[in-house]
């Protein structure tokens, strides 16, 4: 078991060693290269380079544009012989001979679907987040695809965002180890190297914070926020040597982020140091119009060139204006030129100068046995067990129920963002019981043919069925097309009929195992009552059934971990762990029910809760149950005062206190109680994966520096500000046990 104990600082330094090889991969003599390219280069030829264009297919309009010098780089052709005949013209029939590149959003997988994002970060296990990032290169670019828009990395504390789906849930450290997993699993330590795809970190920035969870929409995020929370996975992928950015469709503060010079130009090039080609989001210099920040395109086309954007995808604002621009003084030709390196600096780095075409003989090379096998494991660990009276692992049983609308799902299971997913390569749970229990003792009936089915009328037929077996499992959830891109809900409970029918099954008197397979956390509170266990998956893909099949069988144990709060109900959200305090936390709450009639009006005791939800989510942040047990010891300290520059190691021993050999993720939780800045009443710093035998101990030790209890404060200075601090190690970020305390001096 690979083991996770990341301090931040060092966690940077990893990634930035391993970046290295990508960075200088194109040799020493790069930027002479490049600048010997440029000096050859009409303004419309450096025009060409920054228009991104969607291409399919191989046509007369595209080979003009292609031999005219007027693209620079394509997005969605997959098809290898179309991709090496555009190629062909580029290469061969341009007058500089500048390659194409071609790019795709290959988000959790390509062919070999993984689980979505936000399931791969419910894994906690990076490792596989690399893998399933290098089986996507690998598949990919043996289709010609060398850069995917991924990862995201956008922060997402409200579950009615469907984009949440896509990235790695609420916590900026656990996005960041994730983010960083997914860069290194897609360009390797050599982005020349065949099986490599330029990663793609989106969407800068702040895209999740958008008001009301509805997609596209506004957001305003203070600069200390922003700091802390939005830009800490941005900063760390630029500083490991992601090859691309792609800036996102919100305005941030009022301004647009295509047009935003202070995070394109002051943070990521000036702050941060970054030399990689940054591309708009789809069109989103146009939008800048339908924004009110630009007149029209040809002004969005100045503010995008102005504020950093070096590709313009499909607005077609820099191919019809920037030339014009640049001859009126609009836009000064050192920003094109620089905008022009930075794109043929990608092109270097990906070796397509000397090796641009997809070798025919090693051409759609999918669904090898071991990337079938990742994706099976990892869906397996994004498993979350959230409730269990027993009844899981399935334990003597003859006949299964099997129902629900997600139960053979074949297109759903693999949820947003896979283009290229054959669902007949799919395997549902349905598929993957049948075979592990035999054909004959798998009752199957959907009950609901899709998840928002509001039809009632199989609900006898199902249950008179369900008698007949020794155990109901419900496959419910959410089809794949409910959450991703502008695709948010404002009730995030089981669409259609599927609690009315879990009430119906639940009248059958077996046990009841709820399975919700969604791409959002689901509010859950009635089938919590309903169910004698809910286990939940986030979209698992390709091998989500047999993954499934695994962990309700007990052939694998649960040990995925929540990486966002799941709300009892909507009204909750945003809602994450590592809120703040309030001038009036609650320890006791009288809730709705309770409430005396004409009681006075302080009768609640004036404390901050919802008096119809408590305050507490469902289930928190990094929890999720095992079949087995595990004890937490108290976290044991190597110094008990620090220095502002100084460190401690936090040991803690950990203990399988059942019967089966299980994981278990140890997470570390930080509080600065007084700050010049009120600060979140938990935050975690570090986790560790471990595999334990029954009985079995072992003590996790974490680094921490007092440089990782930095903050921002109102005047952007990040600082760590002495005093006592508060320290835990739990297995979920509930946290029960009291604090350990240490002093920064
Ligand atoms: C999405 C991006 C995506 C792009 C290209 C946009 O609508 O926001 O995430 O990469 O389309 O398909």
């Amino acid at each position: 078991m690979k083991l996770y104990k990341i301090a931040y600082k060092s966690l940077i330094a990893a990634a930035m060693m391993c970046a290295a090889g990508t960075v200088h991969a194109a040799g020493d003599d790069t930027e002479a290269r490049i600048e010997n390219l440029l000096s050859q280069m009409t303004l419309q030829e450096k025009v060409g380079q920054l228009n991104q264009l969607s291409g399919y297919g191989y046509h007369q309009a595209m080979v003009d544009a292609v031999r005219g010098g007027a693209v620079g780089s394509l997005l969605n052709e997959v098809n290898p012989e179309v991709v090496n005949a555009l190629q062909r013209e580029a290469v061969e029939n341009s007058r500089l001979h500048i390659p194409l590149i071609f790019a795709r959003d290959v988000i959790h997988g390509f062919k070999t679907i993984f689980p979505i994002p936000v399931g791969q970060s419910a894994t906690w296990n990076p490792s596989l987040v690399e893998e399933g990032s290098r089986v996507a290169a690998a598949e990919a670019s043996s289709a010609g695809v060398r850069w995917t828009f991924s990862p995201m990395v956008d922060i997402a504390r409200d579950a009615r965002w469907g984009r949440l789906a896509e990235g790695y849930g609420e916590d900026p450290y656990l996005t960041t180890v994730m983010g960083l997993a997914a860069v290194r699993g897609y360009q390797g330590d050599d982005l020349s190297k065949p099986g490599t795809m330029a990663a793609c970190v989106k969407h800068f920035c702040g895209y999740g914070a958008s008001e009301g969870g509805r997609d596209y929409n506004t957001t305003w995020i203070p600069e200390p926020l922003l700091r802390d929370v939005y830009l800490p996975p941005f900063k760390a992928g630029a500083e490991a040597g992601a090859a691309t950015f792609m800036c996102s469709f919100n305005d941030i503060n009022g301004v647009p982020s295509s047009g935003n010079a202070f995070l394109l130009r002051d943070v990521l090039r000036g702050e941060w140091g970054w030399d990689g080609l940054l591309v708009s989001d789809w069109n989103s210099i146009g939008e800048m119009v339908a924004h009110g920040y630009a007149a029209d395109k040809r002004h969005a086309a100045a503010l995008g060139a102005n504020a950093g954007v070096d590709v313009d995808m499909e607005a077609h604002a820099y191919s019809d204006n920037l030339v014009s621009l640049v001859e009126n003084g609009t836009v000064p030709v050192s920003v094109i030129d620089d905008m022009v390196r930075n794109v043929l600096r990608l092109k270097f780095r990906l070796g397509l100068f000397d090796n641009p075409y997809v070798d025919m003989a090693t051409a759609n090379r999918f669904y090898e046995p071991a990337s079938l096998d990742a994706a099976r494991r990892t869906a397996e660990e994004s498993a979350v067990l959230l409730t269990n009276n027993g009844v899981l692992p399935l334990k003597n049983v003859k006949k299964i129920f099997v129902t629900g609308p997600m139960a053979d799902a074949k297109h759903d299971q693999n949820g947003t963002w896979c283009f290229d997913m054959e669902k007949d390569r799919t395997v549902t749970p349905l598929e993957a019981l049948r075979e592990m229990y035999g054909a004959d003792n798998v009752i199957y009936m959907p009950g609901l043919a899709y998840s928002r089915d509001r039809d009632t009328s199989h609900f006898d037929d199902a249950v008179a069925a369900a008698k007949a077996a020794d155990v109901i499992l419900y496959f419910g959830g959410e089809e794949a097309v409910l959450s991703g891109e502008a695709h948010s809900r404002a009730d995030i409970s089981l669409p259609g009929a599927q609690t009315a029918y879990l009430r119906a099954l639940k009248a059958a008197g077996r046990p009841l195992v709820t399975v919700v397979i969604a791409g959002r956390p689901i509010t859950l509170p009635e089938e919590k009552e309903l169910s004698d266990a809910i286990l939940f998956m986030f979209h698992p893909g390709t091998m989500g059934g047999p993954a499934l099949a695994n962990v309700l069988s007990g052939k694998a144990v649960p040990g995925g971990k929540l990486p966002i709060s799941f709300p009892r109900m909507v009204g909750q959200v945003p809602m994450y762990y590592a809120h703040k305090n309030t001038g009036r936390p609650t320890f006791e709450m009288t809730l709705i029910d309770d409430i005396p009639l004409e009681a006075g009006q302080t009768s609640t005791g004036c404390t901050s809760y919802w008096l119809d939800a408590g305050l507490d989510p469902l289930f928190p942040f990094g929890y999720g149950l095992s079949y087995t047990t595990f004890e937490y010891g108290v976290p044991e300290l190597s110094a008990t005062e620090i220095g502002t520059d100084g460190s401690l190691t936090v040991s803690c021993t950990v203990t399988n206190t059942g019967s089966v050999t299980a994981t278990d993720v140890a997470q570390l939780y930080v509080r600065d109680p007084v700050a010049s800045l009120a600060r979140p009443v938990k935050e975690l710093k570090g986790f560790e994966k471990l595999s334990l035998a029954p009985g079995e101990s072992r003590t996790v030790t974490f680094t921490l520096a007092a440089d990782d209890l930095a903050f921002h404060n109102l005047r952007g200075e990040r600082v760590v500000e002495p005093g006592d601090f508060h320290l835990w190690v739990d297995n979920s970020s509930a946290c029960t046990k009291q604090p350990i305390t240490f002093k920064v001096k």
